[in-house]
Parts: C-alpha cells; sequence; structure tokens
C-alpha cells in the first residue's frame, strides 16, 4: 500500500514534531518571549508517536525526521528513537536539532539507531550568535556538532538561514568551517513562518544571491538527481566536498515532495503551509475533535485546542489503525501542487515553524 496523492507524488518522509518548545529563541521564528505553548495534555504520548508512525510505515513511510521546537528537549528521546528504529520495515530515523544537547546525548542516540542528524547554525560569530538566538550558546552548539560528529551521526548536515545584513557575510566562512571538518553546509531562503508574520520577500536572500557569494570563493558544479530532497547541491572545488540550498521560496521543489509531517499535538499536515489539518489525536484517544474542528477540516484547530468544547458523542473507531490510515490518506487527498507562496492569495499559516516542525 503506498501514499500517493492526486499528482501521483508517493510519499515516503514522515516529519514528528517531538515538542514545540525550544531552548534557542531565534529572531527569524519566536519572539523573545516565546509563543502560547501546545497545552501538555494535547501533545502525544510516546506510545502514540509509535502508533502513527507505525501505520505510517505499513503504508509506505521508509523515513522518519524528528523536529519540533527542539526534539532533544523531549526527556525520552533516545527512547522514541530506539521504538521508531525497531518498527517492522526499519524505517531510517534521523533528526534536526540545535545541538545544544548533543554532548550528552549524541553516542545513545547512536546507540539506539538514530541515522544522522541536521544541526541549525546561522553564525559563527558569538556576538551575533546571541543576538539571533537570544541566547549565549555558540560554544555548546559547535560542541554538539564535534559530538554528532564523534559518534558517527554520518553526514553531518549544517543548516543555516540566510538573513540579510545578519549572516549573508558569512555564506563562505560558514562553508569553509562546514568542509573543513567534513560536514555539507546547506543554506536555507527564509520562509513566511515566524511567529511575528513579519516575513518580507522582498527583504529575503534568494537563492542566485547565495549562489553568488559562494561563486566569489568556489567554484561550484551542480550535482544532478536530487530526487525529492529539499537541497540542491553543488560539489565544491570538485568535489567530493558540496554544499546545499533549500530554495523554498525562489525555486520551490513542491512537484517532487515526498513529505507529510505529524505535530506534537497530533496533528497531520500535507505541507509546511498548509491551511488544513487532520487530527490523529482524537482517533488514537478515542474522544471527538475539537467543536467546530472535524477531521481534515478548519484552519490550524490546534492553536484552539485546550478550549474544549462539552463533549458531543462521536463514534470511536473500533480499529484505530484502519482510521489512522484513513486518516493519512485524507491528509494526503488536501494536498495542494504547491505552496504557492508568490500567489496573491498566499495566507501564511496560523502555526509558527516551532509549532509545525521544520
Ligand atoms: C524549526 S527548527 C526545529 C529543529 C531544531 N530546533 C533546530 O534548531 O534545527 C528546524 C529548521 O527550521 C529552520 N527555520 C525556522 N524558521 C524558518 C523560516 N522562517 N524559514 C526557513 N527556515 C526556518 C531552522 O533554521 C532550522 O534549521
Amino acid at each position: 500500500m503506498s501514499l500517493v496523492d492526486r499528482f501521483g507524488r508517493e510519499h515516503r518522509d514522515l516529519r514528528i514534531s517531538l515538542t514545540d518548545r525550544c531552548s534557542l529563541r531565534c529572531t527569524y521564528c519566536m519572539p523573545a518571549d516565546g509563543v502560547p505553548w501546545l497545552a501538555r495534555s494535547t501533545m502525544l504520548s510516546t506510545d502514540e508517536i509509535v502508533h502513527v508512525a507505525r501505520v505510517g510505515v505499513s503504508l509506505g513511510i521508509t523515513e522518519i525526521r524528528l523536529t519540533g521546537g527542539e526534539p532533544l528537549l523531549r526527556v525520552d528521546i533516545v527512547d522514541v528513537v530506539r521504538r521508531l528504529t525497531a518498527l517492522p520495515g526499519s524505517p531510517e530515523v534521523s533528526l534536526t536539532t540545535n545541538a545544544l544537547r548533543l554532548p550528552g546525548l549524541a553516542s545513545s542516540l547512536k546507540d539506539a539507531g538514530l541515522s544522522r542528524v541536521n544541526i541549525s547554525l546561522d553564525t559563527l560569530d558569538r556576538q551575533k550568535f546571541l543576538q539571533l538566538t537570544r541566547r549565549d550558546k555558540l560554544v555548546e552548539t559547535l560542541a554538539g556538532i564535534a559530538a554528532a560528529d564523534a559518534a558517527g551521526l554520518h553526514p553531518v548536515k549544517i543548516n543555516a538561514v540566510a538573513m540579510r545584513g545578519v549572516n549573508d557575510d558569512e555564506v563562505v566562512t560558514l562553508t569553509r568551517f562546514a568542509v573543513e571538518r567534513g560536514y555539507q553546509m546547506r543554506f536555507i531562503e527564509q520562509m513566511p513562518l515566524d511567529a511575528g508574520h513579519t516575513w518580507d520577500r522582498a527583504e529575503m536572500v534568494t537563492q542566485a544571491e547565495i549562489l553568488a557569494s559562494l561563486r566569489s570563493a568556489f567554484t561550484l558544479t551542480e550535482v544532478p538527481s536530487r530526487g525529492a530532497a529539499p537541497a540542491e547541491l553543488w560539489t565544491i572545488d570538485g568535489g567530493p566536498a558540496t554544499v546545499g540550498v533549500i530554495a523554498s521560496v525562489t525555486a520551490p521543489f513542491c512537484g517532487a515532495c515526498d513529505r507529510l509531517r505529524l505535530t506534537a499535538d497530533g496533528q497531520l499536515r500535507a505541507c509546511l503551509f498548509s491551511q488544513t489539518e487532520t487530527d490523529v489525536r482524537s482517533l488514537l484517544r478515542g474522544s471527538p475533535p475539537p467543536d467546530g474542528a472535524e477531521i481534515g477540516v478548519g484552519p490550524a484547530q490546534a492553536m484552539r485546542i485546550g478550549t474544549q468544547a462539552a463533549p458531543r458523542p462521536a463514534p470511536v473507531p473500533a480499529d484505530v489503525d484502519a482510521a489512522l490510515a484513513e486518516a493519512f490518506r485524507r491528509c494526503l487527498a488536501g494536498k495542494k501542487a504547491g505552496h504557492d507562496i508568490d500567489d496573491p492569495s498566499f495566507l501564511q499559516p496560523d502555526r509558527p515553524m516551532s509549532a509545525i516542525g521544520g
């Protein structure tokens, strides 16, 4: 059985957000005081996450990426990884993290079956790191990156969101840092997913600008056959080192998208920019969805969770696995051809990136 949408895209990649909480406050993601956190009672338990993932894997999911918020804040993160990698079909499990907890966790995560890590590092300048993340944690981040490398969580991929006047002067420095250590550097175009809704298309640093900076220092050769990967890759000075650009805005790759997302509060999303979600938490708990939110309809219903309406009768599915499989298909049925960021009717989703799972 496979998860094919109406545009023929086969979905193999499930991004699971383990929490919306984060240990940093990156200016392009969250305000200084954070955001209204998801109510703890709405967060999926580890059993529930593994249950949804098991059904996803039975439908054709082969890769699981754990994210957040900051996934390493989840106290049972090693157990989560161990249980997901042990699922029938042995999905590949990887992690996107700010690396702060990696010095203490990297080798246990490797032993639990984690395959690799993507680590966010937007600057190598301590003062700038403090301004950008509102935490003085550059030294700890670098220690976390080294710990991932030492534990064999390869390839170590370093992600930086390119920002005008902030770190666009560090494109070459960050790339050299990565190449010298055998990591892969990837630059991300900033997307309209910040909690403050301040994203400005005219201000964002484009793929063309990132490549121009890189070409000022390196000879780049495009690597063909990118498949469903978000990053387009170039070899640096003949290789083998590569650098990537995730050009979600100026060169969207939706046509090959194979990703589905599960939020920490149990909502399936077909796209980062979806305006609708499919509620699997209610299915898992045998309770009706919050008032006004039918499965698969209603914008970002989880934002309203916590103000539960009076219980109303709803059929509790006898076979939860079948209901979850149906929820995956229903979610996929609503997936659009593209994110339409450049369409005048585009609306930024209610949920910020931290509550969706980047
Ligand atoms: C939301 S974070 C969650 C995982 C983890 N805490 C981390 O730092 O990688 C995942 C990725 O999303 C990126 N990100 C956050 N907001 C973004 C935005 N508005 N546009 C593009 N990327 C963004 C971050 O830089 C990071 O690489």
